[in-house]
């Protein structure tokens, strides 16, 4: 009898790193992080510079093609963008099939895969136009997907996109017009929003982009891909934990609560986490936290909002936490997470949209990294190994004599 697992460890020829914490699964020249600095940049470009001064689809054109357009190319971009914001209509027929009361991220898993059974033509991944013309398909769609999961969820006929608009206040406006009423999108409010996308654009070989790559190294077509990135997204730890957040900063409840939390956060007998803490990369602060930080506070100032109880939690929340010795030792910090939520709560999103905003932001940097990944002649399907700690060879023993 062969014993398999001794068979796999007596080579000795591949490495066993569970979570990847320390293997690079491929070479990228779009997204570099350095998370002892805080450090995040896109082609070069920081973070903070990209979300003060660019436009998304700027930062969709830099993430693609590597560099940030020229004028005629921008204007080119967001006219081809423009041009694919439409959805099939068939499609409207797939939300009324699903429950109202749906996550809407269990939607998006589905509809945005379904785009594949309607764009046929760019499932063929051999031809870089049609590489081309499906990535421009799934960042004009995504939006006027998870807006229609939400008018849907809301009970509202879907509205038609505005391509008058920019992409994030067009998005607005998919969300909030409603038929016969006049509805003017708010610029601060858009504004917000296209930092919000920006902000979540990319972030190198993260889960969801690991998942989306490792499905398109068997050549699957990048519909499916992304549909394959949504459902990883969804996950708490991962594009979850902006509702997570939000739903831990209402249970707390009052800043008088927080030394209690902070200490069950501690407590390695209680599962309990402080969601919107941490990051496998950063062990500093996230820089996409402090642009988040200033956008809430800016959103809030817009709406008039003085006060807002669950922004107090997490400021509060934060300054504890930078001092706790725990945290420091950690090098835990506030992550992108940690603000969105009050923010897009405040933007008039319930907290079941706030991973498919995330999503709908999330689609440009997906597809960059799978249009990397096709585009690289030395691309392999992608097989990770494994240690083997089962049973060693038997023979098959008969239900009768079990
Ligand atoms: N609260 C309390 N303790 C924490 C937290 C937290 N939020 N995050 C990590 N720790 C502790 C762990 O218990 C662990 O302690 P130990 O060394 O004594 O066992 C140590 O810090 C390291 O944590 P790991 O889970 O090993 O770190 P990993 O890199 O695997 O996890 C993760 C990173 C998943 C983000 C984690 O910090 C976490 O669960 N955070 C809360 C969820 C969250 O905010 N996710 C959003 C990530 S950003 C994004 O996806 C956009």
């Amino acid at each position: 009898v062969i014993d398999i697992g001794a068979l796999y460890r007596d080579t000795g020829a591949f490495t066993f790193d569970p979570g990847f914490t320390s293997t690079a699964s491929c070479e990228s020249a779009i997204t570099f992080i350095d998370g002892d600095a805080g450090i995040l940049l896109h082609r070069g470009y920081p973070i903070d510079q990209l979300a003060e001064h660019g436009d998304f689809l700027e930062v969709c054109y830099l993430l693609l093609y590597g560099e940030l357009p020229t004028k005629a190319q921008k204007d080119d971009f967001d006219r081809r963008i423009t041009h694919h914001t439409m959805v099939h209509e068939q499609m409207s027929k797939f939300f009324t099939g699903f429950r109202r009361d749906a996550h809407p991220m269990a939607v998006m898993c589905g509809v945005v895969g379904a785009l594949s059974a309607f764009y046929h033509d760019s499932t063929d991944i051999s031809d870089p136009y049609q590489r081309m013309i499906a990535s421009m398909r799934l960042i004009a769609k995504m939006p006027t997907i998870a807006a229609m999961a939400y008018k849907y969820y809301k009970g509202q006929p879907f509205m038609y996109p505005k391509n008058d608009l920019n992409f994030a206040a067009n998005f607005l406006h998919m969300c909030f017009a409603v038929p016969c009423e006049e509805y003017k999108v708010n610029p601060v409010l858009a504004r917000a929003m296209e930092r919000i996308f920006i902000l979540h654009a990319d972030h190198e070989q993260n889960a969801s982009t690991s998942t989306v790559r490792l499905a398109g190294s068997s050549g699957a077509n990048p519909f499916a891909c992304i549909a394959a990135g949504i459902a990883c997204l969804w996950g708490p730890a991962h594009g979850g934990a902006n509702e997570a957040a939000l739903t831990m900063l209402a249970e707390i409840g009052h800043v008088d609560h927080i030394p209690e939390y902070i200490e069950r956060a501690k407590d390695k007998n209680d599962p309990f986490r402080l969601m919107g803490f941490g990051h496998r990369v950063y062990k500093n602060y996230d820089p996409r936290a402090k642009i988040m930080q200033m956008t809430a506070h800016e959103v809030l100032g817009e709406l008039g909002i003085k006060d807002d109880p669950l922004l107090d939690i997490a400021m509060e929340m934060e300054k504890i936490a930078l001092t706790d010795e725990y945290f420091i030792e950690k090098k835990l910090y506030p992550n992108v997470d940690f603000y969105s939520g009050i923010t897009l709560k405040a933007l008039g999103f319930p907290t079941t949209m706030f991973t498919v905003l995330f999503a709908v932001a999330r689609t440009v940097g997906w597809i960059a990294q799978w249009k990397e990944m096709i585009e690289d002649p030395h691309q392999k399907i992608g097989r990770p190994r494994q240690l083997y700690t089962g049973s060693p060879e038997r023979d098959y023993v008969p239900i009768a004599k079990r």
